[in-house]
């Protein structure tokens, strides 16, 4: 199962395990990547406790530091070996500290990162059961790695952590890995195969959320519209997501319910009848196009095409008339040319995206497109497309932003105001942030709030 690299002597083996028992056992836990990963820290955080380990959000304290990683885009994993140099200086001072790589980096370098010195251990993101031991191998002096996918691994049964400390929203993993192959994407090498978690254990879960105050969950999956859960007792109660949403949805009429990510291919439409059938779910679907263009589509190995696409869309606003639109782009693929950068550019404008996420096109080793197409769109002109994308953006955001000034909406408070001193910051059913004057409210509740201005980034209201 595990591979072992014995790196020291019998001497300091021993060595280290004294100092080990003066040690507290206090480990720490740096995040990167998509809300998938921030959700499978508080799984490690989970597996750690249960093995006798206590959490710190001091590194100077910490016994054992683990930097849990993303592999998505080249500048995601510069950020890693930037925090990797800040651990070498902590090691220097703290020789017995263990460094630990988690997550997507972890299982698309393996060993390799063992070679920069500053690591003990390496474990993918199937492999987080083993970390109590692995941990315990690396204090010994052996350097340890496991990075096995598997076809089975969901952490069912595990009770995460909550670390978003606003005690009102929370992710609640419904699936892991991806089975889609889009040609620029490192996920399916970097989490493996798609499965689907028992849905029993998901309601059981978003239940003990509620019985501790939680007032939001978000359920999470790379694609969550192929969840697909087969009942062992009776294969003819197969779940899938539009089922998963509505459990979820009758747990408690006062817990919002949102899900991410939609792939538009699979996008069904029972799932939107679902959402325009109970109130509690929120009114905002994340859609990722990627390109406007069908041509690149069909080389990025997304299954649908702008005209399929733009069906969707019509779709959720006749299910869901009221429901917001948000998407994800990726500026300068592999041979995009003017003509399909245009294409994306009208797409958005066609579909008019409340909000976006926008990135250059990044070459991942192994993947599709870097085995097969040349990444040949120039980084200056990348840079350029990727500025007019998110300029237009951010006319459609403060287009969709002035549309509801003047409008009351229920926000949820999440907790203060990161920009106002004295202000509450919460969000509306439809994914819109809105900051309002404190008086008594408090994180957690429901605010009606009347908005009287804007950015184009947020809301700003009265409490009516
Ligand atoms: N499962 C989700 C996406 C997860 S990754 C989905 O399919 O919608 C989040 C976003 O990162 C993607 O939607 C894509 O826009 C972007 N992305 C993924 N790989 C990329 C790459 N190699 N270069 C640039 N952006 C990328
Ligand atoms: Fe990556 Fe495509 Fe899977 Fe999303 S659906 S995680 S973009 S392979
Ligand atoms: Fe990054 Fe892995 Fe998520 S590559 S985006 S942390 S699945």
């Amino acid at each position: 199962m595990m591979q072992g690299l014995r790196l020291t002597t019998h001497n300091s083996r021993l060595m280290t395990h004294d100092l080990r028992l003066t040690t507290d056992n206090l480990f720490y836990i740096e995040t990167y990547g998509c809300q998938m990963n921030a959700n499978d820290s508080e799984v490690v955080a989970a597996i750690m406790q249960d093995a006798g380990f206590t959490m710190t959000d001091d590194k100077q304290k910490a016994d054992v530091l683990f930097i849990n990683t993303c592999s998505i885009r080249d500048n995601a994993e510069q950020r890693v070996w930037g925090r990797l140099d800040v651990f070498r200086l902590l090691k220097q001072h703290k020789p017995s500290l263990i460094v630990g790589v988690l997550g997507c980096m972890a299982e698309r370098l393996k060993e390799a990162l063992l070679e920069n010195g500053t690591v003990d251990l390496v474990a993918g993101p199937d492999a987080y059961r083993s970390l109590p031991q692995l941990v315990r191998e690396a204090e010994s002096g052996q350097k340890g790695i496991n990075t096995l996918l598997s076809r089975e691994e969901t952490y069912a049964d595990i009770s995460p952590v909550r670390m978003d400390k606003n005690g009102v929203t929370a992710f609640v993993s419904i699936m892991r890995g991806c089975n889609n192959m889009c040609a620029y994407c490192v996920v399916p090498y970097t989490r493996g195969a798609e499965r689907s978690r028992p849905a029993q254990t998901i309601v059981a879960e978003v239940q003990e959320l509620l019985r501790n105050g939680y007032r939001e969950v978000t359920l999470l999956g790379q694609n969550v519209n192929s969840y697909a859960w087969k009942n062992t007792d009776d294969p003819s109660k197969t779940l899938d997501f539009a089922k998963l949403l509505e459990l979820v949805a009758l747990i408690d009429p006062a817990l919002r319910v949102r899900f991410s990510t939609s792939h538009p291919k699979d996008m069904s439409n029972a799932v939107l009848y679902t959402i325009a059938m109970y109130p509690n779910i929120c009114n905002h679907i994340h859609l990722p196009v990627q390109s406007g263009s069908t041509r690149l589509l069909q080389i990025m190995n997304r299954g649908y095409w702008r005209e399929s696409y733009l069906e969707r869309i019509a779709k959720i606003r006749e299910i869901i008339p009221e429901c917001t639109i948000s998407t994800d782009i990726i500026a300068g693929f592999c041979g995009e040319t003017d003509d399909d950068h245009a294409q994306t550019l009208s797409l958005m404008r066609e579909v008019g995206y409340d909000a976006a996420f926008m990135f250059k096109y990044s070459e991942r080793p192994n993947t599709k497109a870097a085995r097969h197409f040349p990444d040949d769109v120039p980084d200056e002109v990348k840079t350029k497309r990727l500025n007019e994308i998110i300029a237009l953006q951010n006319r459609l955001s403060l287009e969709s932003n002035r549309r509801d000034t003047g409008k009351t909406f229920e926000v949820l408070a999440e907790g203060p105001s990161k920009r106002s001193a004295g202000a509450l910051a919460g969000r509306t059913a439809h994914n819109k942030v809105v900051v309002f004057p404190k008086a008594h409210f408090k994180a957690g509740d429901y605010v009606t709030v009347k908005i009287t201005q804007c950015s184009s980034a947020t809301l700003m209201g009265e409490p009516v």
